[in-house]
C-alpha cells in the first residue's frame, strides 16, 4: 500500500480555487520533489496536508496508509507520522526550544501508545542531533524561532524532524534564505534520515536544493495541479528552460 495517496484534490481559500484536481502517490522509501512557479499552490498543498484551518477541501481525498486524514486534527496527523517543515517557521515566544521539542515529541509518542522519553534520554538524543546540525546548545534554551536567523530556523526545523522520526516529511522551500554552507548542513540532516520506511516530499522553486537532496521523482506543479512527472533529470531541464512551457499545460 502506498504511504501517501492524494486523489483529485480540490482546495479553496475564501472561495478562491487554489488546488484543481491534484493527484500524487508517494511510496515509502522514496524522495519526491515538487517544483513550480510562485503562486502555483505548493505551500497550499503543504498546509492542507498539515491540516491548517481555512483551507476548504471541496473534492478529492488524501490517504495516509490507505486511510483518509482529512477529518483528522493536525496533532493526530503528526502522531500518524506526518511532519511539515514550513516555508515560514512560526515563532513561539516564551517557550524554550528544548521544552517545545520534549513536550511535542512525548505527546506524539503517547498518542501512538509508545513510552515517553526519560529526561536524560531525551537530552542525549537532542544534543546529538543538534551537534550534527551544527546547532549551538545555547540556542535550545531560546524561545522557539524567536530571533533565530533564517538559517537557524531551518536547522531548528530539521532538528524537530529528526526528533519526531516521521514517516512522511514535507519540506516547503527549506532552501529559501540559506547560504551554501547552511544548505549543506540542512541537506545532510535530511539525507541522514532517508530510510526504506520513510518518504520525503521536498517542495522547492529552485533546482539547487536537489543537487544535495537527490530526488527519485520530480513533479512540476502549475495552477494547482501536477502537470508533469519525471526523474531527477526533470529538475535540470526546468532549471535550463524555466516553467513557462508548463503554464499552458495547466489551462
Ligand atoms: N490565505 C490565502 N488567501 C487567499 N489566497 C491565498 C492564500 N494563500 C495562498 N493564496 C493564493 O493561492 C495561490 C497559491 O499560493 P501558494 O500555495 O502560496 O503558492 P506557492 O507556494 O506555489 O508559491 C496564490 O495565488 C496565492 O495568492
Ligand atoms: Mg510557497
Amino acid at each position: 500500500m502506498s504511504l501517501l495517496q492524494i486523489k483529485n484534490l480540490h482546495v479553496e481559500i475564501d472561495g478562491k480555487k487554489i488546488l484543481n484536481g491534484l493527484d500524487l502517490t508517494i511510496e515509502k522509501g522514496t524522495v519526491h520533489a515538487i517544483m513550480g512557479p510562485n503562486g502555483s499552490g505548493k505551500s497550499t498543498l503543504a498546509y492542507v496536508l498539515a491540516g491548517k484551518a481555512d483551507y476548504e477541501v471541496t473534492e478529492g481525498d488524501v490517504l495516509l496508509d490507505g486511510r483518509s486524514i482529512l477529518d483528522m486534527a493536525p496533532d493526530e496527523r503528526a502522531a500518524k507520522g506526518l511532519f511539515l517543515a514550513f516555508q515560514y517557521p512560526v515563532e513561539i515566544p516564551g517557550v524554550a526550544t528544548m521544552t517545545f521539542l520534549r513536550t511535542a515529541v512525548n505527546a506524539q509518542r503517547k498518542k501512538r501508545g509508545e513510552g515517553e522519553y526519560s529526561t536524560p534520554d531525551f537530552l542525549k538524543k537532542v544534543r546529538e542531533a543538534a551537534a550534527k546540525l551544527e546547532i549551538d546548545p545555547d540556542m535550545l534554551k531560546r524561545s522557539v524561532n524567536v530571533g533565530f536567523s533564517g538559517g537557524e530556523k531551518k536547522r531548528a526545523e530539521i532538528l524537530q524532524m529528526t526528533m519526531f522520526e516521521p514517516r512522511l516529511a514535507v519540506l516547503d522551500e527549506t532552501d529559501s534564505g540559506l547560504d551554501i554552507d547552511a544548505l549543506k548542513v540542512v541537506s545532510e540532516g535530511v539525507n541522514r534520515l532517508r530510510s526504506p520506511e520513510r518518504a520525503f516530499l521536498v517542495i522547492t522553486h529552485y533546482q539547487r536544493l536537489l543537487d544535495h537532496i537527490v530526488p527519485d521523482v520530480v513533479h512540476v506543479m502549475s495552477r494547482g495541479r501536477i502537470v508533469k512527472t519525471g526523474g531527477k533529470e526533470l529538475a535540470l531541464e526546468l532549471e535550463a528552460r524555466g516553467y513557462a512551457q508548463y503554464a499552458e499545460a495547466a489551462e
